[in-house]
């Protein structure tokens, strides 16, 4: 029987009366864009996070995370985000969102089991926000499309949760295709899937295992730069976001910008085209020119944007030396986390023997995935 089912029946003594699942995804290239109401281009993996859940008669609410052993409790007339509830806070965010949205809910019991590379930079936190999400919404009938779940998500992971983040992570989550990337227009949410046929290549992810300690208080920082500079821009060009703007806007207005928050918003303005390219690239299967976009972005958010460290520049540079391998970059925030490989299948043996020293050098265990592009979240049990 499935670990979640049984766990949940073990823990509450009874059977779940949903079960619901989202993947993680990686993010082949657009990072930092996001939030600028630029372009993304992620893709889902078969790494995923399941919620069960049933109903109570109260309004009480019980969490059992399987992977941490570990349990916590809340009530669902006052739901504050609390530092020691730590893992529960995104199911308590997401229930919370429900209910400032004015639906009617019930007490829950709640099991949660994944394996979601967790603080890896692959969106834990987003897959486990959208499975409870989307298990809530089926065990009390709410009638809510997509699209508008995955902004729920994001709102209690803004609000509920305080990291600023943009809408890629969720939005994938609950849209993904499988066997496609997903092209994304983070400013209208309009979307299209690009079929990922690599023939003989494959996406490579590797975990650098450094833990992204810095990535919350970084990350809103750099939102914040961006925000600013759009301010600065804006008297000169109209404009609402760093998507309005292009790279000789930035050039113009040196010396009226800050140098570190003009660095920062080229990192974007010029993120964007390359996504755009990518996007091109691959749909002309040139993975060659894909490669290269991919490791210009890696150059650009370590000398622009400056959210790399020494581990995944180590491992971008060695996985770039390879022979077979198209591109690489990291992927995710930043500040630890993954990177993001495309390469011939062949290669992947000399790319794993390439990094072997990393160990030694850095003292943490890489790890590699082999990842498929995967579908977007689903109830995977319903009896309701
Ligand atoms: C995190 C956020 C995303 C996006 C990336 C950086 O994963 O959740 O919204 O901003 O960082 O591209």
């Amino acid at each position: 029987m499935d670990v979640v089912k049984q766990s949940h029946a073990e823990e509450y003594g009874r059977q779940p009366e949903v079960i619901a699942s989202a993947p993680g995804r990686v993010n082949l290239i657009g990072e930092h864009t996001d939030y600028n109401e630029g372009y993304v281009f992620p893709m889902a993996i078969d790494f995923s996070i399941r919620v069960a859940l049933s109903r109570r008669s109260d309004t009480q609410l019980h969490f059992y995370s399987v992977d941490y052993k570990d349990r916590k409790r809340a009530s669902l007339p006052v739901l504050k985000y609390r530092k020691e509830d730590r893992w529960a806070n995104y199911p308590k965010g997401i229930i919370n969102e429900f209910a400032e949205r004015g639906h009617e809910l019930g007490g829950m019991d709640v099991t949660i089991h994944g394996d979601v590379p967790q603080g890896a930079g692959l969106s834990s936190s987003a897959a486990l926000e959208v499975a409870t999400a989307l298990a809530v919404q089926t065990a009390f009938g709410i009638e809510m499309g997509r699209e508008e779940l995955a902004r729920l998500a994001q709102h209690a992971e803004n609000e509920f949760v305080g990291v600023k983040c943009g809408i890629m992570d969720q939005f994938i989550s609950r849209m993904a295709k499988e066997g496609h990337a997903m092209f994304l227009d983070a400013r209208w949410l309009t979307y299209h899937f690009v079929p990922l046929s690599l023939k003989t290549a494959r996406i490579c992810i590797t975990n650098s295992r450094v833990p992204h300690g810095l990535v919350d208080s970084e990350y809103n920082r750099r939102r914040e730069e961006c925000r600013r500079c759009v301010d600065l821009l804006s008297l000169r060009k109209p404009g609402t976001a760093l998507r309005d703007f292009t790279p000789d806007d930035l050039r113009d207005s040196m010396g009226e910008i800050p140098e570190t928050t003009r660095k920062r918003c080229l990192h974007v303005v010029e993120e964007n085209q390359r996504v755009l390219e990518a996007e091109e690239a691959l749909r002309h299967h040139d993975l060659v020119a894909f490669g290269k976009l991919m490791n210009r972005s890696h150059e650009s958010l370590r000398d622009l944007y400056e959210v790399s460290c020494p581990e995944l520049d180590w491992l971008v540079k060695r996985a770039q030396e390879t022979e077979g391998v198209y591109g690489s970059r990291l992927t995710g925030a930043g500040f630890g986390g993954c990177t993001v490989t495309l390469v011939e299948e062949e290669a992947i043996p000399r790319y794993r023997e390439h990094i072997t020293a990393y160990e030694r050098i850095f003292g943490f265990r890489p790890e590699i995935y082999l990842c498929r592009p995967c579908g977007g979240a689903r109830v995977l049990e319903s009896r309701i």
